[in-house]
């Protein structure tokens, strides 16, 4: 059905920048990837994210959160961006002493539903305007600038090039057409190293979702965590570009198949994701996932469950061993130096 609808506005406009084609994809209010359908992010979904996988990520983070909340005092409200099922602000929330305001932002019902019954404190709204302003606290997106909209180009000897979607028969293909002037300036100033051929996704609505957020934040910080990198180290991943799809937790099929069906992703280029923060007066930081994890207490928070785990070993009481033992891989794949430790987090603040 998404099919049809892409394929008519194609018909009355012409081909279709990338950008618009991912808007259809993903957030259609009747067949978009999150916008209709079920629960993505959670095991029986398309893909396992940091706190799906444990709740140690948000009990780390709110050390980090607890840290933010002293240094710019109250009132301190904490915004969840693309809260998904609740496992991130959850144990934030349970692992801070003192209550404070929290909001969750979530454009798919499913994980309003949900998000509203596991968190009966917490405000879920569909949008971030819905979120009071100026705004006090921390805001974090783990996992949500990877989807948000952008356009595809390419370098060619003459200049950069844009991909738009076209139809082809029954199907859609990519064409090569000029670049809007608007996406050529957004590749001049963030694709970093590249080489003719280079393929760079152009990642407009992601800097001007930070430049907003930022902007509106009065005190506090933004923690932006995913997959990506500063565009120097997204040199080697230029020649065939990062878009991609996930589905039932495996690379998914070309884009263009099966639209709002499966998640649409890319790796987000945190140069550019830098620069805008910086653009709306945040000072940033970019580091490792397994770095900021270990800053605020994770391997110590490991140390601690493993002497847990041979204590139980040692009574004998292995449900309890095996439970510890659970906990503690699971933890530790947060740090996995070429799985989840190697995501970056932007830290912006204010
Ligand atoms: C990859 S999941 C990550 C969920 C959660 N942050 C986690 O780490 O488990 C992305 C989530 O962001 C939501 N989402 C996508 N775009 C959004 C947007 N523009 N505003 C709010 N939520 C959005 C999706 O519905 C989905 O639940």
């Amino acid at each position: 059905v998404l099919l049809d609808v892409i394929r008519a506005e194609i018909e009355r406009v012409g081909p279709m920048p990338f950008d618009r084609f991912m808007e259809v994809a993903l957030y259609d209010p009747e067949g978009g990837y999150f916008t209709a359908g079920g629960l993505r992010s959670e095991k029986a979904g398309d893909f396992l994210t940091s706190p799906e996988l444990s709740p140690r990520f948000g009990s780390t983070l709110a050390r980090f959160v607890a840290a933010e909340r002293d240094r710019v005092g109250d009132p301190f409200t904490i915004v969840d961006v693309g809260a998904g099922t609740g496992s991130l602000l959850g144990p934030v929330l349970e692992a801070l002493d003192v209550a404070v305001t929290s909001f969750a932002v979530e454009v798919s019902p499913a994980a309003r539903r949900r998000l509203a019954d596991r968190l009966p404190s917490t405000t879920v709204v569909d949008s971030l305007d819905a979120v009071p302003r100026p705004r006090r606290g921390v805001v974090i997106a783990n996992e949500l600038l990877d989807n948000l909209p952008a356009a595809v180009t390419v370098l060619r000897r003459d200049g950069w090039r844009e991909r738009r979607v076209a139809t082809d028969g029954d199907r859609l293909r990519l064409i090569e057409t000029e670049a809007r002037e608007e996406v050529r300036a957004w590749v001049d100033a963030h694709a970093g190293p590249v080489t003719e051929g280079a393929i760079v996704e152009a990642q407009l609505e992601a800097t001007a979702w930070v430049r907003s957020v930022v902007a509106s934040l009065d005190a506090g910080a933004l923690l932006v965590v995913d997959y990506g990198d500063v565009a120097e180290g997204l040199r080697h991943r230029r020649a065939e570009g990062t878009i991609r799809t996930y589905r039932a937790h495996h690379l998914g099929p070309d884009p263009l198949l099966e639209p709002g069906r499966a998640d649409i992703t890319m790796d987000l280029n945190f140069t550019a994701m830098a620069a805008a923060a910086e653009a709306a007066g945040a000072s940033v930081t970019v580091h490792r996932q397994d770095d900021f994890l270990t800053e605020w207490g994770l391997r110590d928070t490991i140390a601690d469950l493993r002497d847990r785990e041979l204590a139980a070993a040692r009574r004998g009481d292995t449900m309890e061993r095996l439970r510890i033992r659970s906990e503690i891989t699971g933890a530790e794949a947060l740090l996995h130096p070429r799985g989840l430790g190697d995501f970056r987090v932007m830290l912006a603040e204010k």
